[in-house]
This record gives C-alpha cells, sequence and structure tokens, in this order.
C-alpha cells in the first residue's frame, strides 16, 4: 500500500491531484496482460518485445516477467523535436533497435497513446523492416487519437484525458519512479 506519507516523500512536497491506478491495481493489470501474450504466439516462434523509451521502462520490466515463453527485449527511443506536453507532429528515431526485425513477431510497447503521432510515424518505420507480426501493447489509451496505423491489441486501462505521471510517465523527466499513476 501507497500510503500518504509515502506519496509525500516521493513527490518533494509537490501535490498530485489524485492516484488512479495504485501500484497494486497496476501489477494485477499486467500479470493479467503478460497471460493473454503468452497465449497468443506459436510457442515455438521468435517474439521480440521492443520497449519505446523512456515511457515504457517500468511497464516493459513488468510486463516481460509476466510472460512465460521465450522472448527477447529490445528498446527504441522516439523523440519529438522540440519539448513540452503537446505532441510537435515531427518524430525522429534517436536510438534505433539492435535487434533484426524481420521475421519475428514484434510487440511494440508503449506507455501511453494520446494523440497517436508517436505511433503513426513509428509503426511504418517498423513494418518496412519485415517484421512476421507487429502488434502494439499500450498501458494506457486515452481514445482520442483520431486515426491510428495500428490500434492497440492489449491495453492496460482506457485513461482519463488528464495528464497522467507515475510509473514510467513523466512530466518534464519527473515522477517516472512513482508505483501508482497520477493525475497532475
Ligand atoms: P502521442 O504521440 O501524442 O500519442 O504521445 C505519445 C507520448 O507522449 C507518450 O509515449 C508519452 O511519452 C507522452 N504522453 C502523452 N500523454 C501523456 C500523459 O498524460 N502523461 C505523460 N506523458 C504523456
Ligand atoms: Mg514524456
Amino acid at each position: 500500500m501507497t500510503t500518504p506519507d509515502d506519496v509525500r516523500a516521493r513527490m518533494g512536497g509537490r501535490e498530485i491531484r489524485r492516484i488512479i491506478y495504485s501500484a497494486e491495481v497496476i501489477r494485477e493489470r499486467v500479470a493479467a496482460m503478460g497471460r493473454e501474450i503468452t497465449e497468443a504466439y506459436p510457442a515455438d516462434e521468435d517474439v521480440l518485445v521492443l520497449g519505446l523509451l523512456k515511457g515504457s521502462f517500468i511497464f516493459v520490466a513488468d510486463l516481460v516477467r509476466e510472460i512465460r515463453r521465450p522472448l527477447h527485449v529490445d528498446f527504441l527511443m522516439a523523440a519529438s523535436y522540440g519539448a513540452g506536453t503537446v505532441s510537435s507532429g515531427h518524430v525522429r528515431l534517436v536510438h534505433d533497435p539492435e535487434a533484426e526485425l524481420a521475421g519475428r513477431h514484434v510487440i511494440l510497447v508503449e506507455d501511453i497513446i494520446d494523440s497517436g503521432t508517436t505511433l503513426n510515424k513509428l509503426v511504418p518505420l517498423l513494418r518496412e523492416r519485415g517484421p512476421k507480426s507487429l502488434d502494439l501493447c499500450a498501458l494506457l489509451h486515452k481514445r482520442i487519437a483520431p486515426e491510428l496505423v495500428l490500434d492497440a491489441r492489449w491495453v492496460g486501462f482506457d485513461a482519463p484525458r488528464e495528464f497522467l505521471v507515475g510509473y514510467g510517465l513523466d512530466h518534464g523527466e519527473d515522477y517516472r519512479h512513482l508505483p501508482f499513476i497520477a493525475s497532475l
């Protein structure tokens, strides 16, 4: 259980509006997603879990430990030009995965789908590399993206349309380490 004291200590005195998903609720949901992913692929085929940095780092770490089959893990990092909480519409790859995608089942893992801009730019780039399949797993989905070139096959939670932090999600690089997800 996260006590109010814990919250204060981790936030450095800054306020959160409310906790949206507690560590316990997240753990249960991630375990269920891991079970679904375990069932989704033939046992003898290659699966690559590809985490989108930085936001997915905690989710990936927890998720892969709930998947009971052989797999590999890699990461890629995309950046929008310009900072801030509003997506500028331009996305570039800052870190390219070393892993070969061709002929493998690739699961792209996102922390949150908001406008969908990041995914709409990334998915075509990844498809060009000829994966056997490409599926999307998002912890949170705000369901506001007007169109997605690939919608998520697995979603942890349909998130409220608020700015969320914690469990990997940041605001100006703060709050990624929170074990829960909160609204600022
Ligand atoms: P999109 O391109 O608008 O879908 O946004 C994708 C990225 O923006 C996510 O991977 C997050 O890094 C960030 N983002 C979007 N919404 C939030 C939020 O509510 N809190 C923190 N980061 C967010
Ligand atoms: Mg961010």
